[in-house]
């Protein structure tokens, strides 16, 4: 999750640690090092907080001025000493640090155990070692060069050759990369922060960019090996917002980072072709997934609102009857299960006691496990039977965003997973929603550019002390996920509701002005929820739909609108949510409120 590399005069070993414990925000869960000392290369790496590594550094010292570092935030293979990074090949010649996801990693992993090559990890990224190895032209460039055009998917990756002191070379596809210049000394990284202590004039690396680092300069390359001008990036920030990459808070960052959040979640799962989701990693076999009567999804808080979107998502593409359900109160009910039943928690972090308690529970009573979690070291991955990552990378603010976009991807994957297994999806539906699932990071971004437009709304809203959300179908379990993000970091009481539903009470509480935002994607049930539009409007609140592009028929029936770039009507809540998000940020913000940090709550519930 974080890389670091150095080239110059200075002792490597301080350079790396101090640049890692920059990136340390980015959440990792082991780090390594490999510095060049006497002509060999020395790696050395642990498992869990870096100070465990800085602290066996401290004891045994490498002394050279040339290295590379990685903090890991486990992907492909657990969190453990062998998987930590740097990874070399078997001749120990050729030394990796890697960020992102390389997607044809088995085909590849498969070819180079054919040829006779052994691995020491589960990792994706020991594989460009080998490759390197295989591929050695006497010379690292044109080895790198090589070698690229194999590796499929988002990566960023720095790579020394114990053949060539004195070189070291990064690559960037997608993963963002930075070059730190100095005078007789190089840098490198993943992010800016690590960068600052030394020097605030760097190259962005763009995408497919390659840079060769020598301590006297440093040459930019696309990857057909043909030169490029870089032009010098002056850092204005200060340490604290280069965490942040620039942005105010996590918060927002985590918000902006949906696009990729949900391109990585894709990555290497659905077929080249768009026709199948490739879920080989849950090891959930066919005949099993055949048994399966009936899914119990059990979370808390915003991941038990991805659920409320899942259980539509599996009924509708795999017809299985689906019960979602709060892990605490979950826990303490005797609830009916089979060994036909599938229990599938879903937990961010899963670390969340009460689901953890839950998921015990079933596996005690012999159930079937399945978890959805972002954290590939977790409780709830190693105790699951069956675990789906999701790839949103670390998350820091308490109020959650991309962990739940991601969740979302993850449960639409599954729900067609298992349909395309059972035959309950036509092969021309699934195609078409694949491609749809395909275009969401393209028209997410799209939706973020309206953060503009939230802001001014959010700052209308906030000097009310209530917020309705009403939706009907999935538009109401966004509604719901909408109301919490509100309510826990501008602290307005917020209420989601189904839409049709209000009549029966809630319908008492709105009043003269108060805000009330309707969610209007699902067609079929449009008019419906146009008419319960009415029923607020009637009692003159201010109303903000949420609805598809060209929808200009709405304009007539409430204040103003939000609209988002269509898509299926099923996959909706990937679109909706984002503005959802941002009116609560900008909501917060416009109260002064701690947007990271907000008060009461915790980003990871250990205790019940
Ligand atoms: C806390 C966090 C929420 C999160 C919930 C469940 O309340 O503040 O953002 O949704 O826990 O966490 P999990 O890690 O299990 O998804």
């Amino acid at each position: 999750c974080g890389i670091v590399g150095y080239v110059g005069r200075r002792q490597a070993q301080d350079v790396l640690l101090s640049g890692l414990e920059k990136l340390e925000y980015r959440g990792y869960d082991s780090a390594g090092v490999a510095i060049f000392e006497d002509g060999e290369v020395r790696v050395e790496k642990s498992v869990g907080r870096l100070a465990v590594l800085g602290d066996a550094l401290i004891a045994h010292p490498v002394r050279g001025n040339q290295g590379i570092g990685h903090t890991r935030w486990a992907t492909h293979g657990r969190p453990s000493n062998e998987n930590a990074h740097p990874h070399a090949d078997c001749s120990r010649a050729f030394v990796v640090v890697h960020n992102g996801i390389i997607e044809n990693y088995q085909t590849l992993r498969d070819q180079l155990l054919e040829s006779g090559h052994s691995f020491a990890s589960e990792t994706d990224t020991e594989i460009v070692a080998h490759l390197l190895e295989e591929a050695w032209t006497g010379e690292l460039f044109s080895t790198v060069l090589a070698v690229l055009p194999n590796l499929r998917g988002a990566y960023a990756l720095a790579i020394m050759a114990k053949d060539e002191p004195g070189t070291l070379i990064a690559v960037r596809k997608q993963s963002p990369l930075v070059i730190g210049l100095g005078d007789g000394e190089q840098f490198l990284a993943s992010d800016i922060p690590a960068l600052l202590e030394y020097t605030r004039d760097v190259y962005i690396l763009g995408d497919g960019e390659l840079a060769v680092l020598q301590s006297d300069r440093v040459l930019c390359y696309d990857l057909a090996g043909n030169p490029i001008g870089k032009e010098i990036f002056k850092v204005t920030w200060d340490a604290v917002a280069a965490e942040k990459g620039g942005y105010e808070h996590f918060m927002l960052k985590e918000i902006h980072e949906q696009p990729k959040a949900v391109r990585d979640t894709l990555s290497g799962r659905i077929a080249e072709d768009g026709s199948a989701v490739t879920l080989g990693e849950l090891d959930l076999s066919e005949e099993v997934v055949r048994s399966i009567d009936r899914i119990h999804i059990v979370a808390c808080g915003t991941s038990y609102h991805a659920g409320l979107v899942g259980k539509v998502a599996i009924e509708t593409l795999a017809r299985i009857p689906v019960d979602v359900e709060i892990a605490s109160e979950y826990r303490y009910r005797n609830p009916i299960v089979t060994d036909r039943t599938l229990i599938l928690v879903i937990s961010q972090s899963g670390e969340t006691a009460d689901t953890l308690a839950a998921l015990r529970n079933a596996k005690m009573a012999g159930n079937r496990v399945m978890a959805i979690t972002n954290v590939v070291g977790s409780s709830a991955a190693r105790e699951a039977d069956h675990v789906l990552v999701t790839w949103a990378g670390p998350e820091i603010s308490v109020a959650s965003t991309k962990a739940y976009t991601t969740q979302l991807i993850a449960l639409y994957l599954f729900a067609a997973y298992l349909g395309q297994i059972k035959g309950t999806i036509a092969s021309d539906e699934r195609a078409k929603l694949m491609n749809a699932i395909l275009e969401l990071p393209l028209k997410i971004d799209e939706v973020l550019k309206t953060a503009p437009a939230i802001e001014t709304i959010a700052r209308d809203f906030s000097s009310w002390d209530d917020a309705f959300f009403l939706g009907r179908g999935l538009d109401f379990a966004v509604a719901l996920e909408g109301a919490l993000k509100y309510k826990e970091i501008s602290y307005i009481h917020a209420e989601a509701y189904p839409a049709g539903e209000l009549k029966h009470g809630t319908l008492a509480l709105i009043t003269e002005g108060v805000p009330v935002i309707a969610l209007v994607t699902q067609d079929e049930l449009y008019e419906k929820t146009v008419s319960n539009i009415k029923e607020v409007k009637a009692r003159d609140a201010h109303v903000l739909a949420l609805a598809w592009v060209g929808d200009e028929e709405i304009e007539k029936s409430v204040d103003r609108v939000l609209y988002v770039p269509h898509t299926l009507p099923f996959l909706a809540p990937v679109l909706l949510v984002a503005p959802l998000q941002l009116l609560a940020y900008y909501a917060s913000i416009a109260r002064g409120n701690d947007v990271d940090k907000p008060r009461n709550l915790a980003k990871s519930v250990t205790v019940e």
